[in-house]
């Protein structure tokens, strides 16, 4: 770094400092820009520059030309034709937090004081600059942003892209305009190219191995993409564009550089003649006049990222008007009169401390990632992700020890992406799925032949399984019981040495007694890692009675339980049946069984045929009652339940407003924010709604999320109710009126809906 003037006065560990992040972050540039292989987040990278930002905002004569500060994206890459850009793209400020964002319209508002003006709400699309120039309304070059004032030339893959006119509409074309806009992958288009990688690899290995016989040399595999704005630049970035041509991308427009011949005098005005002339304008854009209105833009976009085709990191919040635009002016890098809001992170990387194997109420084997610490995901503290079954840990490539991408989307269970290869040190080993259950020791195998999954067969006496059941006997789609939830489960159901543990299985649950919790002792643990606590004083692990106090009396827990056990012996028939955890039965299949046979003993003594000939059941899930019943340890359960006192037949009438949505047919389509698919169907079902697989007249409600099919298509043709996250949070809570209300639709007394077909649950 060049020596300016003041710069020896500068402390000696600053200007160590100063040189560490600006080597670091020239690295990240390089290989975020040039070679699409980025090794830490965005997130990440945005906090070194802000770190870099502040040393030399403390000491400025650190600021040199040659500082990441000055720089605007990354360089022209090797390989394209480098051209300069007739007006430099500028990059934007960013604002972290709502201090920030204010702090901007401050300035700004001192700065125009006394004039009336507007800002330009737009999404910060998670893709690629381009400039496109247009001459006489002929796409003359398309270049990438590069440094800013030299890009590359990507003419002939933008020629590629359907939606980018090569030809502007209209006769009043200017002599000249520079669009600017960004280049990016649909969220949907971007999974779908990486399973179809995924799958060309599978099919190249199987070659492989043929190859490998007749001596040949393997054919190499295909890198998948961490996320859309890689595949877009790769996409974009090809030296052949017939692949580029291959993918689905598209555009949407954000600004204008250089222009020659025309006169425009607000953004938002702007898009309206550049949409005119046929280019891809954003429609999710709004023009308002207050801070608190962006507030409000930022905000319902916070909620609802995924219900947009691509990604977002952001909201750009732009004064609309083109002359206050010039009055602000720009800094060398960016405008002042635009601020970048970033949303948290959705994507960080994290270490791979070790991968566990969780064995869940139904046996099966689900290997989890544990972090080495917890960090913070789109707003929430994981320390712990599902890999779902070996499988996948095998087609993730995660290796033990690695870096890996961490992705939240929503509030969904966390997903691992993949490792970041490149930060490999040799040290990583590749997980290997265990043979046995750690918690009771059989061997894990496949139920049946071709099943990927693993279980442990021992579902009468491994603890895991046990603890796992009885949590889901206690929770909101079974009985419903206050007081036993997963930590009372684990209490319940530890053996208490020498002697049992009180609860050995489900037939235990209704004869609990006073006498039986009051010894029972659990590891204090840590809230947020669940891991045991240590004692400060002697390192050693400690136990706590759980449902006694220190007098060795009972707690509040101890009667909440016992009560509300006592309470559960009359629920519904369906609730007994889910709670049993008969595999492949959900609530669905549950209320459909219990609808139709309305007693226990006459579930049990039907036949495979019977079962199945049950709307919404179906010979999977009918075969796997039947072979339930046939345990002897299972009748046990059954037998000692209807011995405490349950009757198990239909209907012991639900309780007032218990089902406010009896009657009510409803479609789920998409991804919902709040809910997972199948949470959000039995959140329906267990408030008496009928939940089916298409779209009829008759549906009541569509609930639609993030990449809905071609069900909300129907929905929409048929004029029917359609519900977003907000719409079905007020269904859930206040029923169909204040939904109909929500939506502004009337909520006299309709008639209710007909019953439809479909709605199985495979549990
Ligand atoms: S305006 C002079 N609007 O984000 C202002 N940029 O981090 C130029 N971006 O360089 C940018 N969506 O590549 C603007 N709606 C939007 C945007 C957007 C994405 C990109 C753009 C910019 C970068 C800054």
């Amino acid at each position: 770094m060049a020596a300016v003037e003041g710069w020896e006065d500068v402390p000696a560990q600053v200007r160590r400092r100063h040189a560490e992040l600006a080597t670091e972050i020239e690295e990240h540039r390089v290989r975020y820009y040039e070679q699409d292989a980025p090794i830490v987040s965005d997130a990440e990278f945005d906090s070194l520059m802000r770190e870099l930002e502040a040393l030399e905002a403390e000491h400025p004569a650190l600021v040199t030309p040659d500082s990441p500060t000055q720089k605007v994206g990354g360089g022209a890459a090797e390989g394209f034709t480098k051209v300069e850009h007739r007006e430099r793209l500028l990059s934007l400020d960013n604002a972290m937090d709502d201090g920030e964002l204010a702090a901007w319209a401050d300035r700004v508002a001192r700065e125009l004081d006394g004039i009336d003006y507007h800002y330009l709400c737009e999404l910060k699309v998670d893709g690629l600059a381009v400039n496109l120039t247009y001459e006489h309304g002929r796409l003359t070059l398309a270049a990438t942003r590069g440094t800013g004032r030299v890009g590359e030339d990507i003419t002939a893959n933008i020629r590629t892209i359907k939606e980018i006119p090569q030809q502007l509409k209209g006769d009043d074309l200017p002599a000249l305009v520079e669009i600017r806009g960004e280049v990016y992958l649909p969220t949907e288009a971007f999974e779908e190219l990486n399973a179809s990688f995924a799958a060309e690899n599978e099919r190249r290995k199987a070659e492989n191995e043929e190859r490998a016989k007749e001596g040949k040399r393997p054919q190499a595999l295909l890198k998948l993409f961490a996320n859309p704005r890689n595949a877009a630049a790769g996409s974009l970035r090809q030296k052949d564009p017939l692949v580029t041509a291959s993918r689905p991308l598209h555009m949407v427009v954000h600004g204008i550089g250089a222009r020659e011949g025309f006169v425009i005098d607000c953004q938002s005005h702007a898009y309206q003649l550049l949409r005119d002339w046929g280019l891809p304008t954003a429609k999710h854009n709004e023009v308002v006049g207050t801070l608190d209105e962006v507030r409000a833009f930022i905000k319902q976009y916070g909620e609802q990222r995924h219900s947009v085709e691509h990604e977002i990191d952001g909201v750009v919040v732009k004064v609309d008007e083109i002359a206050l635009q010039g009055r602000l002016g720009s800094t060398s890098k960016s405008p002042r009169w635009a601020i970048a809001w970033k949303y948290p992170p959705e994507e960080v990387t994290a270490k791979l401390a070790s991968i566990k194997v969780g064995i869940g109420r139904t046996g099966r084997a689900t290997p989890y990632a544990v972090l080495a610490e917890p960090v913070k995901v789109a707003g929430s503290m994981v320390q712990y992700a599902t890999l779902h079954n070996q499988q996948v840990v095998k087609a993730k490539g995660v290796l033990l020890g690695d870096t890996v991408v961490l992705r939240k989307a929503g509030d969904v269970i966390p997903e691992i992406l993949g490792p970041v290869e490149d930060l490999r040190d040799g040290t990583e080993q590749e997980f290997v799925m265990p043979s046995h259950c750690h918690e009771c020791g059989s061997e894990l195998r496949p139920m049946s032949e071709g099943d990927i999954d693993l279980r442990c067969p021992n579902a009468e006496f491994c603890p895991a399984q046990i603890r796992e059941r009885i949590a889901y006997l206690g929770g909101r789609e079974s009985l419903d019981i206050e007081g036993l939830g997963y930590v009372a489960a684990t209490a319940l159901t530890q053996p208490l040495e020498p002697a049992d543990a009180p609860v050995k299985n489900e037939g235990d649950i209704f004869g609990l007694t006073v006498e039986q919790l009051l010894p029972i002792r659990v590891l204090v643990r840590d809230p947020k890692t669940g891991m045991p606590k240590l004692d400060d004083a002697t390192g050693e692990e400690r136990e706590v009675a759980f449902f006694a106090n220190l007098k060795g009396q009972p707690k509040k827990n101890t009667t909440v339980l016992l009560d509300n056990l006592a309470g559960a012996k009359e629920r519904q028939l369906w609730r007994y049946l889910n709670g049993l955890s008969i595999r492949h039965v959900g609530p669905v299949a549950a209320q459909a069984v219990a609808r139709e046979f309305r007693d226990l003993d006459r579930i049990f003594a039907a036949s495979e045929e019977e079962l199945a000939a049950v709307e919404g059941v179906g010979p999977i899930i009918a075969k796997a009652i039947v072979e339930w019943y046939q345990e002897d340890w299972h009748r046990e359960i059954l037998r000692k339940w209807r011995e405490a006192g349950v009757r198990f037949v239909e209907e012991a009438p639900e309780e007032e407003g218990e089902r406010p949505l009896e009657g009510l047919t409803v479609v789920v389509t998409g991804t919902l924010a709040g809910h997972t698919r199948d949470g959000a169907k039995e959140a329906l079902v267990v408030r008496g709604a009928k939940v089916t697989g298409s779209v009829s007249k008759k549906t009541d409600f569509v609930v639609v999320g993030d990449n809905p099919g071609s069900k909300y298509d129907k929905a929409v043709q048929l004029g029917l109710p359609v519900l977003d996250d907000a719409g079905f949070a007020v269904l859930l809570e206040s029923g169909p009126a204040a939904a109909r209300a929500h939506l502004g639709l009337p909520t006299g007394e309709e008639e209710p809906a007909e019953v439809t077909t479909e709605g199985a649950d495979q549990g």
